[in-house]
């Protein structure tokens, strides 16, 4: 038996003016595509906004179903946008923010497993990873290199006979 591990790199922002303007300006369109977020059910709208190796500026929001499990996530509305807009155009940088009810988020949103694994079929398919911006309105947000960081062991097309 032998002892393995999984580690990765990741950054912590507290001072949002250290980032770069393009990352700045994808986090507000990020904010705008949350505002436009069908989230009735869950009050917790999602906003994501990409930006492609081309320059383009692809959106995402969650839209929710009052058939609960119907509702699909910001980020993989954002890929099926992407892929059809641009296809086989890779994503650069990904920002996902999000907005409360009552308060202002001050913490960084998480993207869920679907998503992680939706996330990486995109970065295997045109071969290029997707750097991660996670975001509330308000306080730290992190950095990830690439969101295949976040899926170990992810199940991948590879391993389909
Ligand atoms: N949601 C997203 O859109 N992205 C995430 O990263 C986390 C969760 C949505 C799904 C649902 O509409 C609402 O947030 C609450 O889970």
């Amino acid at each position: 038996m032998k002892k393995e591990q999984y580690q990765f790199d990741y950054y912590r922002v507290s001072d949002r003016t250290e980032l770069p303007p393009e990352d700045l300006s994808l986090l507000i369109a990020a904010n705008k595509a949350a505002q436009e977020a069908y989230a009735i059910y869950s009050n917790f709208k999602v906003g994501a906004a990409a930006r492609l190796v081309n320059g383009e500026i692809i959106l995402g929001s969650n839209q929710e179903n009052a058939s609960y499990p119907v509702g699909v996530c910001a980020e993989r509305v954002l890929l099926g946008n992407a892929a059809v807009q641009f296809p086989g155009i890779a994503i650069e940088t990904l920002a996902i923010t999000y907005l409360l009810m009552d308060r202002k988020s001050d913490s960084p949103v998480s993207p869920c497993g679907m998503c992680r694994q939706a996330l990486s079929e995109f970065e295997s398919r045109v071969n290029h990873p997707i750097r991660l911006i996670l975001a509330g309105e308000v306080g730290d947000l992190l950095i990830v290199n690439a969101s295949i960081d976040l899926l170990p062991f992810v199940f991948q097309r590879q391993h389909l006979p």
